[in-house]
């Protein structure tokens, strides 16, 4: 092979260098990594999940090792929308590589309202609609838990924005294609599958709750067969592209998001055990691509064999 793979994707119109995005809550505001490898290296940035008004999140303990997996109920911690982008993006400007921001909303209206301010912000390349929070009273998965509310949601926010716009799912339904369905009709150009899965844990010693919150979303890689499982269901059930994450630790599981048929992988969880993981998965990807003499990363999506 003559040169170096092309990585490169599109989702649903936004075109990103390589298929290896950092996930929403586990990259900071964007730049808090830069000591540990060049962000301008991965295919996109997702920040922290971002409300209209500033959030402080939970009371803690909000996260608890299980094995193989990280429960958490930060509660969507964040300086808000206009803070964001006023005092954070400026920073992200040395950064070659599109900035998702990851958004939340008590109300619908608010989504819509959060949609409109980021509409002039030109750093800003994509949006992601967080409808699939656990670890929040109001809002977040109870509006991903129903087909009608998703798709009022994505609605909502498709009209009020001219950037590609990303829905991402709960996992926490009985039938992940319903809600898929619904949101593309409205007009999504993509999904994401999938947030955290729901529990909990007890300290028997004290007989309480680890976390304060009661419960919380279970991440990491105790749940990567269940979260490739859903992205390969979704991926039979909309056009739209998937970008499938829950548990990508390394090249090898994004290889299998990827071979189920999603256009590119988020990382989440593993930020937190290795800073480096993001940037190992791309390398990974191409060292990959180089000795299968993949000449393009589009070659590897959705080519699962099956004998059916
Ligand atoms: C500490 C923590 C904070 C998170 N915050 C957000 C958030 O603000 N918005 C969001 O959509 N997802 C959030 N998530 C979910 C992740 O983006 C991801 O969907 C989930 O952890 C599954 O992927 P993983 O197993 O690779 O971590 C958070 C996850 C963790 C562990």
């Amino acid at each position: 092979m003559a040169s170096r793979p092309d990585l490169s994707v599109n989702i649903g119109g936004l075109k990103i260098k390589n298929p290896v995005i950092t996930a929403s809550g586990t990259f900071g505001y964007g730049d808090e990594l830069n000591s540990f490898f060049d962000p301008s290296l991965l295919g996109a940035i997702i920040v922290k999940g971002l409300s209209l008004k500033p959030m402080p999140g939970n009371p803690p303990p909000r996260t608890v090792e299980t094995p193989c997996g990280l429960l958490n109920a930060i509660g969507l911690a964040n300086i808000g929308i206009d803070a964001f982008i006023q005092e954070k993006l400026p920073s992200l400007d040395t950064i070659n590589t599109p900035i998702i921001t990851n958004i939340y909303g008590h109300t619908i209206k608010e989504y819509a309202e959060m949609a409109k301010r980021i509409e002039s912000v030109d750093r800003v390349a994509a949006i992601e609609i967080n409808i699939s929070c656990p670890n929040v009273e109001k809002g977040g998965m109870a509006f991903g838990t129903d087909p009608d509310t998703a798709a009022m949601v994505t609605d909502q926010v498709v009209k009020n924005t001219t950037k590609p716009v990303i829905v991402k799912l709960t996992p926490n339904v009985t039938d992940i294609s319903t809600i898929a369905k619904a949101v593309e009709s409205a007009g999504a150009q993509s999904i994401s599958v999938t947030n955290t899965f729901l529990g909990m844990a007890v300290d028997v010693a004290t007989r309480q709750p680890k976390l304060a919150n009661i419960i919380g979303g279970l991440s990491g890689p105790a749940i990567k067969p269940m979260a490739l499982f859903l992205v390969h269901k979704a991926v039979a059930n909309v056009k739209i592209p998937v970008i499938g994450l829950g548990g990508i630790m390394d090249h090898q599981d994004a290889l299998e998001f990827l071979l189920v048929g999603a256009r590119a992988i988020q990382v989440g969880t593993a930020n937190f055990i290795n800073p480096k993981a993001a940037i190992e998965i791309v390398n990974g990807l191409t060292d990959f691509c180089v000795r299968e003499k993949v000449s393009n990363i589009n070659e590897i999506i959705g080519s699962l064999v099956t004998s059916q």
